[in-house]
């Protein structure tokens, strides 16, 4: 049930806190992991000339391989992190040139995982996510909500990580 999901990590290391997070989710999941720290994705250009990195080929990988995709991203600034802004800036692509990608992200599953230092995510965190999912014509599954205590994930924490992983 659980194996065609991914989760894209958008952290800046790759061993980090978002990491701990999605470690625990893959565990009880099964699903894959694309670290984009270790990929080659440049900014997006209006040019297209950096078609010979690494994001067509995750893109292909994703759309034909998994139906639920989760997206997650440390807070920093309030928001998702550059790497992962990075990403879906070049999402475009797929609207513009690789049109085929782009249709194959309609209908598959969109959820978001953030992790920050506060249990207090600021309003306006999720937009860019719930819009983007309803641009892609994707479902939205909702945004889970994390932080570390002690470097270490809260007993309560894991309990309601458990619930948020059991409806994916
Ligand atoms: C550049 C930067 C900005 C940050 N901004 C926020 C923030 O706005 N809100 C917050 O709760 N934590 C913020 N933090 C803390 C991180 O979200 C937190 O330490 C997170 O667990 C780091 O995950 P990582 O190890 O995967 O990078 C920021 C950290 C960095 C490096």
């Amino acid at each position: 049930m659980h194996k065609h999901g991914v989760i894209i990590q958008g952290s800046s290391r790759s061993q980090g806190n978002t990491n701990k997070i999605v470690t625990f989710i893959t565990k009880k999941t099964g699903f894959d992991i694309i670290d984009l720290k270790s990929k080659n994705i440049s900014n997006f250009d209006y040019d297209f000339k950096n078609q010979d990195d690494d994001f067509i080929p995750i893109m292909n990988e994703i759309v034909n391989k998994y139906d639920t995709i989760i997206f997650a991203t440390p807070v920093y600034w309030y928001s998702m992190s550059g790497i992962m802004k990075n990403f879906f800036d070049r999402i475009a692509d797929c609207l513009k040139i690789e049109k085929e990608l782009g249709r194959k992200l309609r209908g598959k599953a969109m959820g978001v995982i953030s992790c920050g230092s506060d249990s207090e995510l600021k309003k306006g965190f999720e937009m860019p996510f719930v819009e983007s999912a309803n641009y892609l014509g994707m479902c939205y599954l909702g945004n889970f909500h994390t932080w570390l205590e002690n470097e270490t994930i809260s007993e309560s924490l894991q309990k309601e990580l458990n619930l948020f992983i059991e409806k994916l």
